[in-house]
């Protein structure tokens, strides 16, 4: 075997040494491989260049480690093409594959550094949109969805401990039949709205009790998890999007203790720190802003979030 660029994989060998490839075969798929990383050698922009050359030597090893047939080949190039086909400016394929795969959340764990005890981020989803209603401070954001209510109460702090007056939450969550508003027919806005903290950093509202619900799963995404057995379900969620000045901002939910989907959320966002104890109100328990709830169970939860500094971003 001829001596290969410094910058090949080293774990090709072992590639040729499990599948007993000849020393030629070897060489071969070497020199595709080398081949395709010198395209890349010229590229004027340095991050650009690291980005392919990476993505390069990742895709060669899969392939090679693998040994990919053409028919699986062709059998991916119509999956993407399948989830070109569906996607459009409501629907985005691309980015539930990625969340299935869990290189959505990897991605924002990567730009959400821990840091001190700054609450955990978690996936945005395809279900938040921009000019949610005001409410006030213990305001109704159901709207007409249907669902238990669960009044929502909480601080936002700094992770020095300073409450954050004036911050601005958006809260969005589906119905108890698992859809969001913008999955139903019209333009009705219900179970989303927009928020702000008062002087003590506190906030209060009345939204839902989550309850689970499947990720789109009528496409390509929906086939590739039921190819491998795996359930479209997300575990019960409520939907935070937090911004407050010189605070790196947060994308998060919170997940209700308790979900037996808790351990196998399709989307694989949940984090410990965000399950959360929404407890049990019996019919007639007294709510804290005296609403009448006409006799009908409800619940609580409370969730304190802490914003890291926004040059931790
Ligand atoms: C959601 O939380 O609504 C969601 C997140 C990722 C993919 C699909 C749905
Ligand atoms: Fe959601």
């Amino acid at each position: 075997m001829s001596s290969h660029p410094d910058h090949v994989p080293t774990a090709a060998p072992l590639d040729g040494d499990q599948h007993q490839l000849s020393g030629e075969q070897v060489e071969r798929e070497y020199d595709v491989l080398s081949r395709a990383l010198a395209s890349f050698s010229e590229s004027p922009d340095p991050r650009l260049k690291l980005l392919m050359e990476s993505l390069v030597r990742h895709v060669h090893s899969f392939l090679r480690q693998v040994r990919l047939t053409e028919d699986e080949w062709a059998a991916a190039i119509t999956f993407l093409t399948d989830a070109g086909h569906i996607t459009d400016d409501k629907r985005q394929e691309f980015v539930l594959l990625s969340d299935v795969l869990g290189a959505s959340m990897q991605t924002i764990t990567i730009n959400n550094e821990a840091y001190e005890d700054a609450t955990e981020a978690t996936v945005l989803g395809p279900f938040f949109v921009e000019g949610a209603p005001l409410v006030e401070l213990g305001g109704d954001i159901s709207f007409g969805a249907s669902g238990e209510p669960c009044w929502v109460e909480g601080t936002v702090t700094s992770t020095d401990g300073r409450p954050l007056a004036g911050t601005r939450l958006e809260v969005w969550e589906a119905d108890d039949e698992g859809f969001y508003d913008v999955q139903r027919d019209g333009n009705r806005l219900s179970a989303r709205a927009h928020l702000f903290t008062d002087d003590e950093g506190c906030y209060r509202f009345w939204g839902l009790t989550p309850t689970p619900y499947p990720i789109p799963y009528d496409g390509p995404v929906g086939k590739l998890l039921a190819a491998n057995g795996r359930s479209p379900l997300r575990a019960s969620h409520l939907h935070f999007k937090v911004s407050s000045p010189e605070h790196r901002e947060l994308i998060t939910h919170i997940f209700v203790d308790g979900d037996p989907l808790l351990s196998s959320d399709a989307v694989f966002g949940v984090r410990q720190s965000l399950i959360k104890n929404f407890t049990r109100q019996p019919a007639g328990t007294p709510t804290p802003d005296g609403r009448d709830l006409d006799g009908s169970e409800w619940s609580r939860v409370r969730f304190d979030i802490v914003l890291a500094p926004s040059s931790r971003n």
